[in-house]
């Protein structure tokens, strides 16, 4: 009789684990079934309204936000390839004509000169790409020093003044002395020269680029306004992603491939701060990068260690 009773135990015990267990072994044969090509596919177990429910529902969202990430993933990528091969494009076609029978002299400097002005392209394009991609992985080395945001400013101006002036524009600078922040000041000036290329670039003729610095508390304003062609509202909404030109934008010559204000905000918030825009098409463009001010009181305890590793 005992080893009656034993037998059924065991039994009854087998089955109820069994029936615990199944739908474990469902969801691991559903996701071991789950590749990188598929990633649509859902286990779609979340109805059950248990722990193997939830679970279901968690590995659910899991590959929802996987497959988000691939998606932009593929996007990018044949953003870039697109855009490399543009330049490319027309490198390769001008060598065809230089190397289809000899030219004059002149013929050879003007293509050449379009040449060299591709090639530039290309490698601003493959130095953004890089940043991005150490941004993205974490690796990017951002110095911690004391910068003085007026420097930065007036050098950044410095650098595109020739520019400004060869497209007809004026630029101002307002200034305040003795603003720090902890920072990399080539990546700081990297960044303003970002804003100020486009603020050049999409300004007209006879227009107007101002830049500002002013604290009036605890964060430092540094403003790059224009009096150019705007942006239109559901275009604001995109300008920070990757590769996104408005259609206003694409139509120009100028302008590069659509990385530079993704790499503008990635500096900014990697410093502590955060970018605003403000704009009316046909009328101008603000940009407002805010940073917090490194303190007088705190550069004394935190004084940057100059062995410490860059973040
Ligand atoms: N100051 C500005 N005035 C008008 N449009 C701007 C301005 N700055 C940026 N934009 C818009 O934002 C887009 C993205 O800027 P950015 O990332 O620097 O790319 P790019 O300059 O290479 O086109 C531009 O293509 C343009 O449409
Ligand atoms: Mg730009």
């Amino acid at each position: 009789m005992l080893s009656l009773v034993l037998v059924l135990a065991t039994l009854g015990c087998w089955v109820l684990s069994g029936r615990a267990l199944a739908p474990n072994d469902r969801i691991t044969r559903k996701v071991r079934r789950i590749g990188a090509t598929d990633l649509r596919r859902r286990l779609g177990l979340a109805r059950r309204n248990d722990e193997v429910g939830r679970l279901a529902t968690t590995l659910d969202e899991m590959l929802a936000r996987l497959e988000a990430t691939f998606a932009q993933q593929q996007a990018f990528t044949a953003a870039a390839s697109h855009e490399l091969r543009t330049p490319l494009t027309i490198v390769q076609g001008n060598l065809d004509v230089l190397l289809g029978r000899p030219r004059r002299p002149a013929e050879y400097r003007k293509a050449l000169r379009e040449m060299r002005g591709e090639v530039g392209r290309l490698s601003d394009l493959v130095e953004d790409l890089l940043t991005l991609a150490r941004a993205d992985s974490g690796t990017a080395q951002l110095a911690r020093d004391l910068v003085a945001l007026d420097t930065v400013a007036a050098a950044a101006c410095s650098d595109v003044r020739p520019l400004a002036q060869h497209g007809g524009i004026a630029l101002e600078l307002i200034s305040t002395p003795d603003l720090l922040v902890m920072g990399d000041g080539q990546r700081l000036r990297h960044m303003l020269l970002n804003l100020l290329d486009n603020a050049i670039c999409y300004t007209p003729p006879g227009g107007m680029v101002c830049v500002s610095l002013e604290a009036p508390g605890m964060s430092a304003y540094l403003r790059v306004a224009d009096t150019g062609i705007g942006i239109a509202p559901d275009d604001v909404t995109h300008i920070f992603d990757r590769f996104y030109r408005a259609d206003a934008a694409r139509g120009r010559a100028s302008g590069g491939a659509g990385l530079g204000l993704a790499i503008v905000r990635w500096c900014v918030e990697a410093h502590g701060g955060t970018i605003g825009v403000e704009s009316q098409v046909g009328h101008g463009t603000t940009f407002t990068v805010t940073l917090p001010l490194a303190l007088a009181a705190e550069d004394d305890e935190d004084c940057p260690d100059p062995h410490a590793p860059a973040v």
